[in-house]
């Protein structure tokens, strides 16, 4: 039987998520996404007209498949959640059923059971501020929305996940190291991902017999990352520094990302595990 794989956090052809939907169709999963309810028109309608279609190519020639496309806003677990502006915005009230809740039940409706569970999506309002200026409310949108969202989606997800199912989400090395410019509490995000990796890693192990792991990724121009502003300095600072001096290419991440849910890491659980050309193993820039 072939493997499921739910993907949150896909909206278009440039990031993380969509390279691992890529490495997960090559390797025979059927691919279900979750995309962010203000992105969804957009995609879906560059999917129906082809805009994708070169980079929907697979090794073999034929063209990734995802079988559905479910709006999904990972900031609100249920409707009793959803704050009154936000049902009646009309970005929102188009859609419906895109809680983390309602979307693992329509999944469940729709396909019965997954395999594979992909985090690929992070938001930090105040990115762009220090730490020591980030506000309350700006600094718990962050870990709501990048490290919440992950727990979130575990919990709502883990029922319907068949046991040796695999779940991945995506860090930075901001979580460890000092990152100037990674602000508004998306540092202490990442931390908290991962730290939530090891905690979930057993608490899903020992209930679910599911595997839960993190990939910290090195820079790529998404579009997530061409809003913090420093994508493009990042990925210079890498191919000096680096010990593989090459630019990271999304397709790295997603291997890794298969290899990570297939049943050739079936001991590895709990893990941060690097796909950045090396970068985090320096000490000191060359
Ligand atoms: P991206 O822009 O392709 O992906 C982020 C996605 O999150 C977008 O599709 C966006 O619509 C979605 N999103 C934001 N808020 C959401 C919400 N409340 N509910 C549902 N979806 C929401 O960018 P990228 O860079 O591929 O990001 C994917 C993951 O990779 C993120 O966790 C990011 O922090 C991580 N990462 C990225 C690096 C980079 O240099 N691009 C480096 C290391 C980690």
């Amino acid at each position: 039987r072939g493997k499921r794989a739910f993907i949150a956090g896909v909206a278009d052809d440039n990031g993380y998520g969509w390279a691992i939907a890529k490495s997960l169709a090559a390797a025979g999963a059927e691919i279900l996404v979750g995309t962010w309810v203000p992105a969804l028109n957009i995609f879906e309608t560059s999917l129906r007209r082809g805009k994708f279609d070169e980079t929907r190519v697979l090794p073999d020639g034929s063209l990734m498949e995802i079988a559905k496309v479910y709006p999904l806003d990972a900031v609100y677990d249920n409707p009793a959640e959803v704050p009154e502006d936000v049902k009646t915005n009309k970005r929102y009230s188009g859609s419906s059923k895109w809680t983390v809740q309602e979307v693992a039940e329509s999944v469940k409706e729709d396909f019965g059971t997954i395999d594979i569970l992909v985090h690929s999506l992070a938001n930090g309002p105040e990115v762009h501020k220090p730490l020591l200026e980030t506000s309350r409310n700006g600094y718990l949108a962050a870990v709501s929305a990048s490290s919440y969202s992950f727990i979130s989606l575990l919990k709502h997800f883990l029922p319907i996940m068949n046991p040796e199912g695999a779940t991945i989400s995506l860090t930075y090395i901001a979580s460890e190291k000092i990152i100037p410019g990674y602000g508004g509490g998306m540092s202490s995000a990442k931390s908290a991902l991962e730290s939530d990796t090891r905690v979930l890693a057993f608490e899903a192990g020992r209930k679910h017999n599911v595997r839960v792991n993190t990939i910290s990724a090195g820079p790529l121009r998404s579009r997530a990352a061409k809003a913090i502003g420093f994508i493009d300095m990042m990925i210079d600072y890498s191919l000096v520094n680096a010990p593989l001096q090459k630019e990271l290419s999304a397709e790295e991440v997603g291997n890794a990302a298969a290899f990570l849910c297939s049943p050739l890491a079936s001991a590895i659980t709990g893990s941060v595990i690097y796909v950045d050309n090396g970068l985090n193993a320096m000490g000191v820039g060359v």
